[in-house]
């Protein structure tokens, strides 16, 4: 039988960088990636063959074509990892309800739809890696329906973890800071941010994500310092103490 790790928004930054050290680090045969950008999947070289699915997750019967494989080549799961997902910095109310609803969509459902759909396909030793962000502790103005995914991402992700103790299967959320990718580029079309106070390398919360994935109690990860002193914040102030802090230091534009 053989051996997969399914990698979803593997065409670029944080999923991306998963994929090209996911085989350095486990032993698996094959990687299935999945994103919309074929080519740039196709163009992965991870060091094991790369099956590249090229799938739009913000439409729900998209996951069927992952569920058609699966039962056609019964894997092993050993990793999945879900990274595809968007963010949008500006007033709620002009983000189009489309992309609001969007968010939603990648952020959550299509996550918790994989999830799902994968798991009876894992076994013991398999991991869960969900890719969460700091904005899962806090409530961010105009960032709103983001980080109510993110929060979602964690909860989702730590209470699984629970539950599949049994099966002997981990689960672990991975909460970065900013990070350097082309999440910005949609994120921050508008320029409503208009100065990052801290920005990580993608490899270097990989780095920091593969040390948890191994290690047995860690259900969540925070990489960095700047993140963590962020997250630890968050827990001792009060939130509407901590919104006020966000939007200064970020210095929103606000339209
Ligand atoms: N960068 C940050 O500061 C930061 C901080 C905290 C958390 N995160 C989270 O990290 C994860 C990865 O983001 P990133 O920073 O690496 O940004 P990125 O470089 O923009 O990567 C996003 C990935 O999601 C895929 N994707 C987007 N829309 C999709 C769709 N409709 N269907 C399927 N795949 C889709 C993209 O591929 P295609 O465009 O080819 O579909 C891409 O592979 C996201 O969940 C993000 O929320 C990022």
């Amino acid at each position: 039988m053989k051996t997969i790790a399914i990698i979803t928004g593997a065409s670029s930054g944080i999923g991306k960088e998963f994929a090209l050290r996911v085989a350095k680090e486990y032993q698996i045969d094959e990687i299935w990636a999945i994103a919309r950008g074929e080519d740039r999947l196709r163009a992965l070289q991870a060091g094991v063959p790369v099956k590249a699915i090229p799938l739009d997750l913000t439409a729900p019967a998209s996951v069927d074509a992952l569920s058609a494989l699966l039962r056609e080549e019964k894997p092993n799961v050993k990793i999945l990892c879900n990274a595809s997902g968007y963010g949008k910095f500006e007033s709620f109310e002009n983000v189009s309800e489309e992309d609001n609803l969007g968010m939603l969509d990648l952020n959550c459902r299509a996550l918790t739809q994989i999830t799902y759909r994968v798991l009876p396909f894992m076994t013991e030793g398999g991991i869960v890696v969900n890719i969460a962000s700091v904005a899962a502790f806090q409530p961010v103005p105009y960032g709103n329906v983001y980080a109510a995914t993110k929060s979602y991402v964690l909860s989702f992700t730590r209470s699984l973890g629970r539950e599949l103790k049994s099966r002997k299967i981990k689960t672990l959320a991975v909460c970065p800071y900013w990070t350097k990718t082309a999440f910005f580029d949609r994120a921050n079309r508008q320029s409503v941010i208009t100065r990052f106070d801290c920005m990580y390398e993608p490899s270097f919360i990989i780095k920091k994500t593969f040390r948890a994935m191994k290690k047995k109690k860690k259900d969540f990860v925070v990489p960095g310092a700047v993140a963590k002193l962020t997250v630890f914040a968050t827990k001792l102030l009060p939130h509407k103490l901590v919104m006020s802090v966000f939007l200064r230091q970020q210095k929103l534009h606000k339209k």
